[in-house]
Parts: C-alpha cells; sequence; structure tokens
C-alpha cells in the first residue's frame, strides 16, 4: 500500500489523485483520498480497483487544499469500496489511511471497540475507531489520542490521521513501513515515496519508527512519544521526473528491458576510479575480508539475482556465501558462521520481509551490506554499507532492470574482493559487463523475433517449464517467476536433471519446455533433457549461448562470458514473458494480485 498527505493551497485532490498515480506500484486494487476544507467540510471518496478509476468518482467541483489519500493492496479484508481507505470513525470526524499491518487489532478491538460497530473488514478501522474513542471517552486532545492509540499498537504503519475539528493539521506517524515528510514554500506533502510527491517538492525528512509529525501549511513538528521536539534536517530526493515517464513506450516493462545495456554501462562509470578500475569502498572490502561466510538475504526476483550472487562470490571470492529466501531467514535461522557479514539485495530496499531480518541482524551487531535501487530507503539507512543499482526508477512490477544490475554490481563486488585476496591478477568485469551489454543490445534489437516465439510457443498454453543447470538453473527460476508473473501461466524453473525424477508427470502434448545452455560442461546434458520432454510430446524450444549452439536452436545469445551468462540469457525470457502478457491482454506493468514493494511481511 501507499500513502500520500497534502496541506497547503493548491487543490488537494489533483495533488493526492497524481501522488496516488505515482505509488500504484505499491498496490492497487482500490484507493481513496478525502480532502477536507477550511469550513471543516470532508469529502471521502473510495474505489474499487485502479486510481483511473477513484478519478473518475471524485467529484470535480470539490474545493479543498488539504487531504490525504491510500492505494491499497489487501491484506486483511478483500478489495472493496467497504475496504478501502481512508477510514472514518463513527462519526466521521476522524479519518485515516494506514499502510501495514495491525497484528493485535482483534484485541484492541475486543479491550475497547466492542460496543463500536465496524464498517469494514480490515485492521486498519480500529486504529480510526481507537482515536475517536479516546477523544470521546477519555476528553483527549486529538493529538493525545493519536499518540495513545499508536503506544496500543503491534505490527507495522505509516499512518496519516486527519480530524475535520482541526483542517489545518494531518497527524503522521510510523513503524516499520516507510514515511517521508516533504517541504514546501507554503504547504508540505507526506508521502510514502519520495516519488509520489517529486513534482511538488523534492527536499524531504524521513520520518524514524514511533516518531510523530504534525504536519501543516507553515511547520513540520516531529516528535517522539513523550513530546521530545527532534529537529532533522531535510536531503534532496533526486529523481528525474522523466525518468518516470514511459515516453514512447507502450509498457514500462518493455522500457525498462531496453535500458539494460545503458543501465549496465552507467554502473561501470560508477564503479570505476579515476584509474579506470572497478572500485568499491574499501571499508566494505575491509568488512568482507574479516568475515568468514557471505549470507545474501533476499525476496522475489531479488533472491534469484542472489542465486547467481553466490556463484559469483564464490567463485571469485572463495568465500562460503549462503542465500535465503528472507520471509523464511528471520523466523527459521540456520547455524551461522562465527563472523557473517550480510548482503540484502533488495531493488526497492523496502520489502518488509527483508528488512525483519535486518532488525534482527543488527540488534546481533553483525556488518550488512544492502545493494538496492533507492538510495535512501530503509534497507539501506539501516544497514552498514550500501551498494546502489543505479537503474534509475523501476516503475513495471515486474523486475527486469534491477536484476541484472543486481548481478553486476555482485560481479563487480566480487571481482574487486577477489582482486583484494590476490585469487584474480587481472580483472575482467570492466571489459566483460561492457560485453555483456552490447550482447544485451543485440537481443533487444531483435525483439520482433521474440515477440514470434512468444506467439508460437506461449499463446494458448497453462502451464510451461523453463529448464537449465548451474547458473542457467539460476536464471530458469527466473525467467519462470517472470512468466508467471505478468502471463499468469503456471510456470516452473527447474533444475534440468531433476525434471525426470517427477516433475516430467506433467508434460502433455504441446507442454512448452525452454531449455537455458550457456554452460559448457552441462549443455549436452540440458540438451539431452530437453530431448526426454520433446519425446513426451513436449513443444520445445532452446536459448543458447553462441559457440554452443546447434542448429535447431531458436535463439542464440552473442557470447559472454560464462560468469555473466545470466545477464544475456535472461533478457529473451523477459522479452517472452513480456509479448505473452501483451497477447494475452494482461496489464503488463501492474498484474493480478501484485505489489511492486510489499512492505508487510
Ligand atoms: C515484490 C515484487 C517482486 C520483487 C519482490 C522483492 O514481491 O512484486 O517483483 O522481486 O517484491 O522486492 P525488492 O524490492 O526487495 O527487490
Amino acid at each position: 500500500c501507499g500513502i500520500v498527505g497534502y496541506i497547503g493551497r493548491k487543490d488537494s485532490k489533483e495533488i493526492l489523485l497524481n501522488g496516488l498515480e505515482k505509488l500504484e506500484y505499491r498496490g492497487y486494487d482500490s484507493a481513496g483520498i478525502y480532502v477536507l476544507n477550511k469550513a471543516e467540510d470532508g469529502y471521502l471518496f473510495k474505489e474499487k480497483g485502479r486510481i483511473a478509476a477513484l478519478r473518475k468518482k471524485v467529484d470535480e467541483s470539490v474545493k479543498a487544499t488539504a487531504g490525504i489519500g491510500h492505494t491499497r493492496w489487501a491484506t486483511h479484508g478483500e478489495p472493496s469500496v467497504r475496504n478501502a481507505h481512508p477510514h472514518q470513525s463513527i462519526s466521521g470526524r476522524f479519518t485515516l489511511v494506514h499502510n501495514g499491518v495491525i497484528e493485535n487489532y482483534e484485541e484492541i478491538r475486543d479491550a475497547y471497540l466492542a460496543d463500536v460497530e465496524q464498517k469494514s473488514d480490515t485492521d486498519t478501522e480500529i486504529i480510526v475507531q481507537l482515536i475517536a474513542w479516546f477523544v470521546e471517552t477519555e476528553n483527549l486532545e486529538t493529538i493525545d489520542a493519536f499518540k495513545k492509540a499508536i503506544v496500543a499498537l503491534e505490527g507495522s504503519y505509516a499512518l496519516a490521521l486527519m480530524d475535520s475539528e482541526k483542517p489545518d493539521i494531518i497527524y503522521a506517524a510510523k513503524n516499520k513501513s516507510p514515511l517521508l515528510l516533504g517541504k514546501g514554500d507554503g504547504f508540505n506533502v507526506i508521502s510514502s515515496d519520495a516519488m509520489a510527491m517529486i513534482k511538488e517538492t523534492d527536499q524531504f525528512v524521513e520520518l524514524m519508527d514511533k516518531e510523530i509529525a504534525t504536519v501543516t501549511r507553515e511547520a513540520l513538528i516531529i516528535e517522539d512519544f513523550t513530546g521530545e521536539r527532534i529537529e532533522r534536517a531535510p536531503y534532496t530526493a533526486e529523481i528525474d521526473l522523466d525518468d518516470l515517464e514511459k515516453g514512447t513506450y507502450p509498457y514500462y516493462m518493455l522500457k525498462e528491458i531496453d535500458e539494460q545495456p545503458a543501465v549496465l554501462r552507467k554502473l561501470l562509470l560508477k564503479y570505476q576510479n579515476e584509474a579506470n578500475q572497478l572500485t568499491i569502498d574499501q571499508k566494505i572490502v575491509d568488512s568482507i575480508l574479516e568475515s568468514d561466510r557471505v549470507y545474501i538475504v533476499a525476496a522475489g526476483t531479488s533472491y534469484h539475482a542472489g542465486l547467481v550472487g553466490k556463484e559469483l562470490i564464490e567463485k571469485m571470492t572463495h568465500i562460503p556465501t549462503e542465500v535465503h529466501v528472507s520471509s523464511e531467514f528471520g523466523y527459521n535461522t540456520p547455524i551461522l558462521s562465527e563472523k557473517p557479514f550480510f548482503i540484502f539485495l533488495s531493488q526497492s530496499g523496502e520489502t518488509a520481509d527483508s528488512r525483519q531480518v535486518l532488525v534482527k541482524t543488527n540488534a546481533l551487531g553483525y556488518p550488512s551490506l544492502t545493494i538496492t535501487n533507492v538510495p535512501g530507503s530503509t534497507l539501506s539507512r539501516e544497514s552498514t554499507f550500501t551498494l546502489l543499482l543505479h537503474a534509475g526508477p523501476e516503475i513495471a512490477v515486474a523486475s527486469t532492470k534491477a536484476y541484472t544490475a543486481q548481478i553486476a554490481v555482485l560481479a563487480i563486488f566480487s571481482e574487486v574482493v577477489g582482486i583484494q585476496k590476490g585469487l584474480i591478477k587481472h580483472g575482467v568485469m570492466l571489459r566483460d559487463i561492457g560485453i555483456a551489454a552490447n550482447a544485451i543490445q543485440s537481443i533487444v534489437d531483435d525483439k520482433e523475433s521474440i515477440e514470434e516465439l512468444a506467439s508460437e510457443y506461449l499463446s494458448t498454453s497453462r502451464n510451461a517449464f523453463y529448464i537449465g543447470r548451474g547458473m542457467d538453473y539460476h536464471v530458469a527460476l527466473e525467467a519462470a517467476l517472470k512468466l508467471k508473473e505478468v502471463s499468469y501461466i503456471q510456470t516452473e524453473g527447474f533444475a534440468a536433471g531433476e525434471l525426470k525424477h517427477g516433475t516430467i508427470a506433467l508434460i502433455e502434448e504441446q507442454t512448452p519446455v525452454i531449455a537455458l545452455i550457456t554452460e559448457k560442461s552441462v549443455a549436452g546434458h540440458t540438451r539431452g533433457n530437453l530431448q526426454e520432454t520433446k519425446a513426451r510430446g513436449a513443444h520445445t524450444l532452446a536459448i543458447s549461448m553462441e559457440g554452443l549452439n546447434r542448429p535447431e536452436d531458436q535463439i542464440v545469445i552473442p557470447h559472454v562470458n560464462p560468469l555473466l551468462s545470466s545477464l544475456a540469457i535472461v533478457i529473451p525470457t523477459q522479452l517472452l514473458a513480456y509479448y505473452c502478457s501483451l497477447h494475452r491482454g494482461n496489464d503488463v506493468d501492474k498484474p493480478r494480485n501484485l505489489a511492486k514493494s510489499v512492505t508487510v511481511e
């Protein structure tokens, strides 16, 4: 979910709707805004579905210069107008938006609100009812009721509250979920992400956990629960407005696939020193050299980049590396080595599953590195070190350029550490990542042929397989995820050799099986496995790398350093997913049920 708030002189509903459109990547199953004018008239608009649907419902004639808004990714309660935010107290005096999950909402309801009629199925509603309850039954001032309610909450939240009797204030607070306060001239804003309000201001102040903000037209006041004032200087959010637009592209996903060569070249520039050598902060290198084991923790596509990262780190630095899904690691922690070093991979830097692990490793005092696309994101702020992806905003929900950028950063990182350990004499990544960028360029330049293959292989199928061995297996997992996410075809990524041990039972006449072949030592075996599926009726497709290709292969990618084969071989799989989704008439950039940044566990 994502939240916004504005208090100033301009038409608040327009600013809120524009902001929510930029936050749509965080969830898009329902949305709402509440605007309040100085005469204390409040207007609430909510709609199921996208912001575009909400926009149609908003009464154009309403005049107000303050308000709050929300776009939802449902956790408690189905997507519906009833469950959409903002939520209101029974009297309608208090209105609230919330991003996060309140874990003890049932206890709170039973303790305080047994007699209060519930208007939704959400965990959020109890917060606003509780605030109203404190004001009405304990005669508390709004700010005190807000604080008291927050103290009672367990879980994650970024909150914005309005009181119709105080139209000049927005109250805000956060715990775990991100929230920024934006400073303007004669106005102020709040937002889950700077991107949503960058049109209004580029000056942002981070709100920290367990802090409360009182936002008026003229001031941003931050305090802790005891009422102690906190001064914090704003930072300048460096977001290029042009990067947020699709330009001539029909979808962000295609734009972002096409951007990958440029992203890799930019990375090479960002990580080069004056002597034209790849470099990273020496403190990171020192810290990793002191450690005895690397733990990569990530979710989704970033987890798949981590699997490739393990190969790179182990091959180039000889440091044993484990890769873990963050939602499992935090609660089912493996036995750690004596001197662990944690790497958090996260495009957004906000994934709650990953953050809860970081909170635990921080408490244990272990060093950590976050590799993220978003400077200033929660994971970046809270870990010891950060390396940036410099990929520009990734807007399509299905991640593409962040995956390749993560792998490239991990390759640079591994080479720099490998050189310092004396394991590598002459670095090749500067040259070879550049060669990979050229390979990607030639693949995206020939996308029409991949579009045809998408029609031929994937237009009617209900399920599909990607298979590979070694590095290709890791990419097969990501390729399968990409196809699932945007096409809704049930796809499995499989270790090619393992398929025959059970899963081959699923192969039917015309089931698409796509083999990825970039590793010389196992190419023959993977081809054999592909043949086994063909013999059972599969519609087989081979994507191979030059040098290992055979005349029958449908896609041949240019030769790259085998350590970097994932960078190139993933591209046709991204394009297959894109075209398949397009041909099926899906919303490519906003697949059903998903959100780009999942800030709940
Ligand atoms: C969400 C997105 C995925 C993404 C995952 C991890 O589930 O839909 O595309 O891979 O979160 O996100 P992160 O920002 O931590 O890389």
